[in-house]
């Protein structure tokens, strides 16, 4: 057991306590290696809020320290080198209400996806991971359940879900469904009967007594304002962390246990092949103590500290696993974790998720997605080799850039997009040579970019939209709160696709649900047609994934990692040798390397220069 007593040594062999003080760190600005100064090991935990310079008081540090005593007498993270197919997949996310609209609604459906398999099977990926399909009222979009085994009328029936596993099981290309599983629409049954207090129901959320002037405690929601809402029928307040309309399941409760794996269970007898767990690593909540305002300052959500690794989200995943998924693929989204802790959560000895989402290299250390900025890769760089390394043997990275609840990566590092081609296909490199599981989000293989909105009205979603009301309430006029919450919104990567450059895109006969983006820019046809294209790109080094599992298992085996603008490795096994090259700058760099001698198989620039340029990227063998 760890106290306050403990040397900051022992609490760095403690996997969650090196996460805890590795952010710590970082949020101080401090040096990490000074975890590696033998001083400071042997300095008391106690001292640590001094160290921290009033990041951490007293009582934050006991909730640090019963978090870090949580994993005693947990089975340690084993790696395994087993190959499987979720190791290899190229896994492309689809946000079906922006694929295709087959019916002229502007909304894209399930027959138009089915529609594109061949495109997405000529592009190459191995699996699809729809987001929510879920019957729901959409608040967020389809992130708010209604009926787990209904398919969204906008989308289609269950007959169309049925033909679309079997024709992308025919293409070989494995369905990925996207559950929410923390917490479910305020219109689901559950919530309605347990309004009404019926057993056992009324115990299936997070309610407390209290009186409609005080919330239960401070704890914010992801969507601005307090995390509660009072229920006037059953004279409570009931926990929703993200919006209004969506209520956290009470996981303490063995019912909602039960009824979530008979879910699971339900969609893998339809023959789905795996599972993304929508935020899985918020499930337990055994304590509803108020949040420390300091993280809550610093993270923007008072509270986190208390849920986002709850006493009992171990044993509760693996119950998870043994009565719901069994032998499927799951990938949790766990925001807030870190390498330990991720390891706790993935290693193959543990029986818990397969992967994890971890999204520290998405926004510059101190930055977060709505800060306006420029990102600099040399922070993918610095993160990407601290999970293709060691952690890679425990348990096994996802590697992404790009998903539905951000912006476009290309237009964080290249916001004027003067290097759009080079950067998007750098991108492709760095994904497509990595160690660990590739996903692509829709729109990434063109280079799709930012969207130029103009004004509030053409945001939809819940989170921008609160955010934007928010700081209108605090007093912030309109055109500085809407340019407050423009480069952080979800809604730049929800656009729909483009697939010809017509005005819609060849997205929908009718009118779009959300703007389109820029399809004169870039769009399918157009890149289908050229052999330079980010496409054309991205479809080369797929193959070339596919055809060297050197590049998904072998050794990473980075050179000069910490030289900065320029990120260089091989990836190596007994099948041979491969080396990628790439500068993180847009100016000219000195090789790390020589590459004479080694065959070019995949660049982003015609011919060789002697120097690296503007993020030049490529991909040689040996
Ligand atoms: C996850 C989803 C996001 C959603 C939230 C609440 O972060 O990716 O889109 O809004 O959970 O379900
Ligand atoms: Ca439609």
């Amino acid at each position: 057991m760890l106290t306050t007593k403990s040397r900051i040594g022992e609490l760095l062999h403690n996997p969650i306590g090196r996460d805890l003080i590795g952010r710590l760190v970082q949020y101080a600005g401090l040096d990490e290696h000074l975890l590696k100064n033998p001083l400071l090991r042997v300095v008391p935990f106690s001292v640590l809020p001094r160290l921290a310079g009033g990041l951490l008081d007293g009582e934050l540090l006991g909730e640090l320290l019963a978090l870090c005593n949580q994993c005693e007498g947990e089975p340690l993270p084993v790696g395994s080198d087993a190959h499987c197919w979720w190791k290899e997949a190229v896994i492309y996310q689809v946000y079906p209400r922006s694929f295709c609209d087959s019916n002229g609604d502007g909304v894209g459906d399930l027959p138009g996806l089915i529609g594109k398999l061949p495109y997405l099977a000529s592009l190459g990926v191995t699996a699809l991971w729809l987001s929510p399909v879920f019957d729901s009222p959409n608040d967020d979009n389809g992130y708010d359940v209604r009926d787990y085994r209904k398919v969204l009328a906008e989308f289609g029936t269950m007959a169309d879900m049925d033909r679309l596993i079997a024709e992308a099981h025919a293409r070989g290309i494995r369905i990925v469904l996207d559950m929410v599983l923390n917490h479910t629409s305020d219109e689901h049954e559950w919530y309605r009967r347990a309004l009404e207090n019926e057993p056992p129901y009324r115990d299936y959320y997070i309610f407390r007594e209290g009186t409609e002037n005080e919330p239960p405690n401070n704890w914010r929601s992801f969507f601005s304002g307090s995390a509660w809402k009072y229920e006037p029928q059953r004279k409570a307040w009931a926990l929703h962390l993200f919006s209004r309309k969506q209520m956290d399941l009470n996981w303490e409760e063995p019912a909602v246990r039960a009824d979530v794996c008979d879910i699971v269970r339900f969609w893998r007898e339809r023959g789905v092949d795996g599972f993304r767990l929508d935020v899985i690593n918020l499930i337990s909540k055994t304590s509803l103590k108020n949040g420390s305002e300091t993280v809550g300052s610093l993270l923007g959500t008072t509270g986190i500290e208390q849920y986002f690794y709850g006493e009992n989200l171990h044993p509760y995943l693996r119950q998870l696993r043994t009565e719901g998924l069994g032998d499927a693929f799951a990938v949790g989204e766990t925001p807030g974790t870190g390498p330990e802790m991720n390891k706790l959560l993935t290693a193959p000895s543990r029986g818990e998720l397969d992967l994890v989402f971890c999204f520290d290299h998405l926004d510059a250390l101190g930055k977060s997605r709505f800060d306006d900025y420029r990102y600099d890769l040399n922070h993918l760089k610095r993160c990407f080799l601290a999970y293709q390394g060691e952690y890679a043997d425990t348990a096994w990275p996802s590697i992404f850039v790009e998903n539905h609840d951000n912006p476009r990566m290309l237009s964080k590092i290249d916001p004027a997009l003067t290097h759009r081609q080079q950067v998007s296909k750098l991108l492709a490199v760095l994904l497509l040579t990595a160690r660990g599981t590739v996903f692509l989000y829709q729109g990434q293989e063109l280079g799709a970019a930012n969207v130029a909105f103009e004004s509030i009205a053409e945001l939809r979603d819940v989170e921008a939209i609160n955010r934007y009301r928010e700081l209108c309430e605090q007093g912030k006029d309109e055109a500085s709160a809407f340019a407050a919450v423009l480069s952080g919104a979800r809604d730049h990567a929800r656009v729909p696709m483009a697939w010809n450059g017509s005005a819609n895109g060849g997205f929908t006969e009718g009118t779009p649900w959300i703007r389109m983006g820029d399809p004169r820019r870039c769009n399918v046809e157009e890149e289908l047609r050229d052999a330079d294209s980010v496409l054309s790109f991205y479809r080369v080094l797929i193959a070339l994934r596919k055809a060297i599992p050197t590049l998904v298992y072998g050794r990473f085996v980075p050179v000069d990692p910490k030289r900065r603008d320029v990120f260089c490795y091989y990836r190596t096994d007994e099948q041979g040798t491969y080396y990628v090259e790439a500068n993180l700058s847009d100016r000219p760099q000195r090789r790390a390397q020589d590459v004479n001698g080694m065959q070019l198989l995949a660049g982003n620039y015609a011919g060789r220069d002697v120097r690296l340029r503007p993020f030049e990227a490529a991909l040689y063998r040996c």
